[in-house]
């Protein structure tokens, strides 16, 4: 069969549905790869690209698998074959018109935008991959309007505070917006309803402002649910605080199967100092900013840009591309299970029949539900998968003064007996336990490694002092001496070893 790369038919369109990095594979699957000439120009990749992996320059309506980032125009749909494949955005929860337009035509329509959300799915998951890129654009985007460092400077021309940045929902999006504004410099706060986000929040550098009401838990879904009152007048509190101090809010909170709930009213935006940003991501969805519009920035009268761009992933043509078309070619693999180029629709797979919207010219759509759980799985029972652990009892009072008292008596026949010189050795040989484990086992997990330095310094002293005791006086003491050598080697040459392989795993090649 030939796979066929439209050329994006929808104005202002910089992606492409494959990329010369991606022909490779889809070939390796059998197929051949027709590129409508100037496809990826946009994106920076020229027909001469294509050319060299391995693709032609054609007609890519005439093929077998017509692969596009957007619905193709009218047109493009006339010039499919009846028996072809068309696989894009579609858009078909949010576009009834497109449905009813591709239920009267005889090919099989795929849309990308409906791959469930699980795990399963994941390499396929464009919402995903374009929303990790949008994130990150809004970023970039906020920090070009904003016109200042969003990292905090001491210079000897004076002293530059970081910028401080609100994120308004943790999803895909919102976290990629963390990672990036925190990685700028910027001092970043976040809040979502869904309380299990915190950790993300944090593991991004970011602090996770939580909003204390009674409706906020954890979501069974894994995605946020319409919030009642109480929550909303909390949250409104929460933003009219933050808009206050804050220089760039980047708001992406939406709600499956519902408008994007408004957050930032005009009145927050009026406190807003001048010179702020404001990048609304979902503006495609109605906004969750008041002022927002759609596909433009805008300058409010007290100097806050708002930013409602719809193709902030689009903006990153050459990646977006690059993650489109990888998305894809998961897809046609999940589809050519022979490997021989042909595409093999098979109906009772979740996963493909939630993204048929037209099979051979019969409507599809709406697929039936697929239960969807982005949440983590709530760990088993400890009683279903493993037998309860007997509990450690403390020690009795009795046992305690016993152990002590066979302690002293140890220590007091050391002392009466031994040779005088062995008694200082025993002194700090007991103290150094007792010292050693109240220290050590206090010291915080991470720092584990720098406390392995410094016994491997302790080993290389016993080293040194059974090497110097070796020979100068009884047998016993050589034999010691040497297992000293034995253990205390080990000790330095095994953590020689450990940090070894563990710079390993940072080395690029
Ligand atoms: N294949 C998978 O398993 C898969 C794929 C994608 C996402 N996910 C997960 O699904 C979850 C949702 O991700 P998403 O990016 O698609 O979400 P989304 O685009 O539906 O929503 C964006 C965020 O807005 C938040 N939000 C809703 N109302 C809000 C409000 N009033 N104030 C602030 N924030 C609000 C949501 O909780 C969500 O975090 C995440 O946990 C993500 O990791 C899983």
């Amino acid at each position: 069969m030939i796979v066929g790369v439209l050329k994006e038919a929808r104005a202002g369109e910089n992606r492409v549905s494959a990329t010369p990095a991606t022909i490779e594979p889809i070939r390796k699957l059998g197929y051949d790869v027709v590129v409508d000439s100037g496809a990826g120009v946009a994106a920076g990749f020229t027909d001469s690209a294509y050319e060299a992996a391995g693709a032609t320059i054609g007609d890519a309506t005439a093929a077998d698998v017509v692969l596009g980032v957007n619905a193709p125009s009218p047109a493009q749909l006339d010039g499919v074959r009846p028996e072809a494949t068309v696989i894009a955005l579609f858009a078909p929860a949010f576009d009834p018109e497109m449905v009813e337009d591709l239920g009267r035509r005889p090919f099989t329509a795929l849309s990308m935008d409906a791959v469930p959300r699980i795990s399963r799915a994941q390499s396929m998951d464009v919402l995903s991959s374009m929303a990790n890129i949008a994130g990150y654009r809004a970023v970039v985007e906020a920090a070009h309007t904003f016109g200042r460092f969003f990292t905090g400077q001491v210079t000897a021309a004076g002293k530059v505070p970081p910028a401080k940045v609100l994120v308004a929902g943790a999803g895909v999006a919102g976290l990629a917006a963390i990672g990036a504004a925190g990685s700028l410099g910027a001092i970043v706060r976040a809040t979502d309803p869904r309380p299990e986000v915190a950790d993300q929040v944090r593991s991004l550098g970011g602090e996770y402002l939580s909003i204390e009401s009674a409706e906020v838990e954890v979501s069974k879904t894994g995605y946020a649910k319409e919030m009642g009152d109480d929550y909303k007048a909390r949250e409104a509190e929460l933003y009219a605080a933050q808009c206050r101090e804050v220089d760039i809010v980047i708001t992406t909170a939406l709600i499956p199967g519902r408008p994007a709930p408004t957050l930032i009213t005009a009145e927050m935006v009026a406190s807003m100092k001048p010179g702020s940003v404001i990048v609304d991501m979902a503006a495609a969805n109605g906004g969750n900013v008041v002022g927002t519009v759609k596909g433009e920035k805008v300058v409010t009268d007290n100097g806050v840009t708002i930013i409602g761009y719809t193709d902030l992933a689009g903006r990153l043509p050459a990646q977006a591309s690059q993650l489109y078309g990888t998305n894809l070619v998961n897809l046609l693999k999940l589809m050519t299970p022979g490997k021989d180029g042909r595409l093999v629709l098979d109906w009772d797979d979740p996963v493909q029949r939630s993204i048929t919207v037209v099979r051979e010219g019969e409507s599809a759509w709406p697929p039936p539900p697929v239960q969807v759980s982005a949440a983590p799985a709530a760990a088993p029972a400890a009683a279903e998968t493993a037998p309860p652990k007997p509990k450690k009892e403390p020690m009795t009072p009795a046992r305690r003064f016993g152990a002590v008292a066979v302690g002293a008596l140890a220590l007091f026949l050391t002392a009466g007996f031994a040779p005088a010189a062995l008694l200082p050795h025993v002194t700090v040989f007991v103290l150094a336990i007792v010292i050693g484990y109240y220290v050590i086992g206090h010291v915080h997990h991470a720092l584990h490694t720098p406390l392995m330095s410094v016994t491997n310094a302790i080993s290389g002293i016993i080293v040194v002092g059974a090497l110097l005791q070796i020979g100068q006086t009884s047998t016993v003491v050589t034999v010691l001496s040497c297992v000293a050598i034995l253990l205390a080697s080990i000790n330095v040459f095994g953590g020689f070893a450990v940090t070894r392989r563990m710079l390993a795993m940072f080395n690029r090649s």
